[in-house]
């Protein structure tokens, strides 16, 4: 079988495309996948560095990928859910990686079914970005409560509860900093797709200004082009308030957002709490967060795992206090149920724009992720 392995880890992409023997062995409960397209994520670009290694370590060579789609081809005698023939989608836990071959063995609660209304392109590159924005919106409780009761719905009555008259519906405005990227374009989609049924959901949409039309085309209200604001300058840097250019929230709310109820950071830096803190505490927003990280390259040390820590306890002390924001950090969970409710219930037809490579083509699409400047998803296609 075809597959991409790194030999090492690599600053610079440097896949080679190898054969190896397909796998033939399958335990009682394992699964084979033929692999039709693979979902890239910017999480992939840290492990290929080697960043995470000191806490995510994997055995070179190494096949990479966490997500992808495809159809099953060999079933365990001890498999229950799924048969030979079944398109689904892949999503690995555990720490595994092996989705950038032609096969890859899975277990059982590693996939869910494709649904019918989704290609293969599309159906790959969901499971990171929205399971991570689904559980950016567990944080604020009355998303979270509807989150819960609508899995348990769809479980048994295979369809969403009905939606609310607009009257019963609740405001919500949410903030989304890096709108133009894979978890941002997620999150905003969920929320006005999915959460719209049940809140009046307003979104404010952050990304540079070549990408401010395809925000909008995803439903964002109001879009702030960071590039006009003193973000402009690096993430690690703090709003200079003598800086008579404006920050990010000051934009915010000279664009009609004075009450903000949930920021949805997705870009690296410690810039935008900052900002929320100096210019949206009036509303006592929820902040949450994808990363505790420095923007750019950022090599994950015992020092630097500190500096995270003391960021993350730093920011939830504060916001034990009036005047600070309540912060979360959210990580990202593995699960087919989430993955299960989100694919065929909470996305509807509703989708961002997906960026195609060629297979061969994967190290010039980690260069794209590398830059951190990627526009919605990027696929591979075999
Ligand atoms: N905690 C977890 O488990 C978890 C899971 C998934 C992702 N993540 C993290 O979440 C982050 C987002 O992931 P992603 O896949 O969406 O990344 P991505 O696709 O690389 O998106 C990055 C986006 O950030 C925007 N951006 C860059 N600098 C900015 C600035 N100064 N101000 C505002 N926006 C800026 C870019 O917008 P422009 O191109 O318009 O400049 C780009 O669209 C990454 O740091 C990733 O590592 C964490």
């Amino acid at each position: 079988m075809k597959a991409q392995v790194i030999e090492d880890y690599c600053f610079t992409p440097d896949f080679k495309l190898v054969e190896l023997e397909k796998p033939s062995q399958l335990n009682n409960k394992q699964l084979l996948v033929k692999i039709k397209v693979v979902g890239l994520n910017r999480g992939d670009s840290l492990i290929r560095r080697g960043d995470a290694k000191l806490v995510f370590k994997f055995k070179m060579p190494c096949i990479m990928g966490l997500e992808g789609a495809g159809t099953v081809e060999a079933v365990g005698a001890g498999v229950t859910k799924f048969k030979i023939g079944d398109d689904v989608i892949v999503f690995l836990k555990n720490d595994r990686l092996g989705t950038t071959a032609e096969y890859t063995v899975c277990a059982e609660d590693e996939l869910v079914l494709k649904p019918n209304n989704m290609d293969f392109k599309q159906a790959a590159g969901v499971p990171t970005v929205t399971c991570t924005a689904l559980e950016m919106f567990r944080s604020y409780s009355p998303i979270n409560d509807v989150i819960k009761r609508e899995i348990e719905h769809c479980k048994v009555h295979g369809k969403l509860t009905d939606a609310y008259e607009e009257n019963d519906r609740q405001n919500v405005d949410i903030l989304v900093i890096g709108a133009s990227g894979g978890v941002g374009m997620a999150a905003i989609i969920l929320a006005k797709g999915f959460l719209s049924r049940y809140f009046n959901i307003k979104v404010y949409g952050v990304c540079s200004g070549k990408n401010v039309q395809v925000v909008k085309s995803l439903g964002a209200d109001v879009v702030i082009d960071y590039t006009q604001t003193t973000a402009k300058d690096g993430a690690d840097n703090y709003h200079p308030k003598s800086s008579t250019t404006p920050s990010i929230c000051q934009m915010v709310k000279e664009n009609g957002g004075k009450r903000i109820d949930l920021v949805l950071n997705c870009v690296p830096g410690y810039y935008f709490y900052d900002d929320v803190v100096q210019n949206l505490c009036s509303s006592s927003p929820q902040v949450v967060y994808t990363s505790a990280a420095p923007q750019g390259p950022c090599k994950v040390t015992y020092w630097t795992l500190v500096q995270f820590g003391s960021f993350i306890i730093s920011a939830k002390t504060k916001s034990f206090f009036s005047g600070y924001p309540a912060y979360y950090f959210a990580r990202l969970v593995v699960n087919a149920e989430d993955l299960e409710f989100v694919a065929n219930y909470a996305l509807e037809k509703n989708w961002m724009p997906i960026t195609e490579f060629d297979f061969a083509d994967i190290n010039k699409a980690h260069e794209i992720l590398d830059s951190e400047r990627a526009v919605g998803k990027l696929v591979l296609i075999l």
